[in-house]
């Protein structure tokens, strides 16, 4: 009884902070890969963890796992929404009231399909995060006492997710893999946009509504691509580019199409790509000097590496850089783009 007399507090507190402040929602739910991870690969069998200094040197609670020196975009769209912190799945202080304003499940080098990211040994790949949401589901049965119960709750919630580009990095792209020799780019394409296509319709199935899918950045301008870029180590890398903007004509496709064929929905899609090149190639007007390099890099022969846990970390400038390491970008950018993204999530009425 007390603890249902507290929820129901704690929605009359959120109702108000709606109200005051316009477009908000009670809730967001993560999915996705490194650029949204908040520590969920800290405890899994994985070589793709963040949770070591300088990684967090700008994030209040320090390092978390977090692939950035400060917040990612989800953490700052967050904000923007006027919710707190979403909490990760995987960690045992994620339960009870703290489920109440989502859930981010993403993990780092997963993506699309199964086998991505398994070079690192274990992630959670799309297929698992969904399962996981089901467990939350479960567990939010009971705590949520509104009309319309957890299924409305979900229904007004945000469906946050942003994955594929470990598909190309970590697989079709990856020297070592053979999926190149298996398929033709189409082939791979319709393959992903295949798979992705039934995990949003799968997450429809479960509740969500409201959703805001995240296309790929231009991912052969992150350092990485261009470190390894033998013909031009300043310049993006068309090839790559190309296959990321592909990728997102189809998938923007689908969100179209599904908004057309499901009942009562908000499926939304964010052009990370055009609103990442607005920022690269004007980074003087967004306050950035630095766009082809990372922040925090292990340089080998010129190639840009992961960012090496070992001192002396002397990138002081961290605002002045695009890409916090030779794959994801500063807390810098992600503030600009959650601001962006915030603008997509519609007005979403609280009964
Ligand atoms: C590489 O690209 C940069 C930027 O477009 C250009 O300034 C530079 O001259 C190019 N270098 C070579 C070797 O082509
Ligand atoms: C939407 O419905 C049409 C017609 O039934 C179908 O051809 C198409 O594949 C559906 N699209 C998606 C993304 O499910
Ligand atoms: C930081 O940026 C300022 C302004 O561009 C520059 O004067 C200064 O030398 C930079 N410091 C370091 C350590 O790079």
């Amino acid at each position: 009884m007390a603890v249902s007399i507290w929820i129901l507090t704690i929605s009359l507190l959120l109702v108000g902070v709606c109200g005051q402040a316009g477009s908000r929602v009670p809730a967001m739910f993560i999915f996705g890969d490194s650029l949204s991870d908040p520590g969920n690969n800290n405890n899994l069998l994985s070589l793709a963890k963040a949770n070591y200094f300088p990684n967090g040197i700008d994030f209040a609670e320090g390092v978390t796992g977090r692939f950035c020196n400060g917040r990612t975009i989800a953490d700052f769209l967050g904000n923007e929404l006027g919710l707190p912190l979403i909490p990760p799945f995987n960690n045992w202080k994620t339960k009870g009231l703290k489920l109440l304003h989502g859930v981010n499940y993403a993990s780092a080098a997963s993506g699309i399909l199964d086998d991505t990211g398994r070079q690192f040994g274990l992630v959670w790949t799309m297929n698992k995060q969904i399962k996981n949401f089901r467990r939350t589901l479960k567990q939010l049965s009971p705590l949520v006492k509104r009309k319309g119960g957890v299924a409305e709750f979900v229904a007004e919630s945000l469906i946050l997710v942003c994955t594929g580009s470990n598909d190309y990095l970590f697989n079709y792209l990856d020297p070592i893999s053979d999926v190149r020799f298996k398929y033709t780019l189409d082939q791979f394409q319709d393959l992903l946009i295949q798979e992705y296509t039934s995990q949003l319709k799968e997450l429809h199935k479960l509740g969500g509504r409201e959703f805001l899918v995240v296309g790929l950045g231009p991912l052969g301008c992150i350092p990485h691509a261009i470190g390894n870029h033998r013909k031009n180590r300043s310049k993006c890398v068309d090839e790559i580019n190309e296959m990321a903007s592909q990728f997102n004509l189809k998938l923007q496709m689908v969100v179209e199409e599904l908004n057309t064929n499901l009942t009562r929905l908000g499926f939304r899609f964010f052009d990370a790509y055009g609103a990442t090149m607005e920022i690269i190639n004007n980074p003087s007007t967004y306050g950035f000097e630095h766009t082809n390099k990372g922040c925090c890099v292990g340089i080998m022969d010129r190639i840009q590496l992961f960012c090496p846990p070992l001192l002396p970390f002397n990138c002081i400038n961290r605002t002045l850089y695009v890409f916090w390491d030779p794959y994801h970008p500063t807390e810098a950018f992600n503030a600009i783009i959650a601001k962006k993204m915030s603008q997509h999530v519609q007005k979403v009425q609280t009964p």
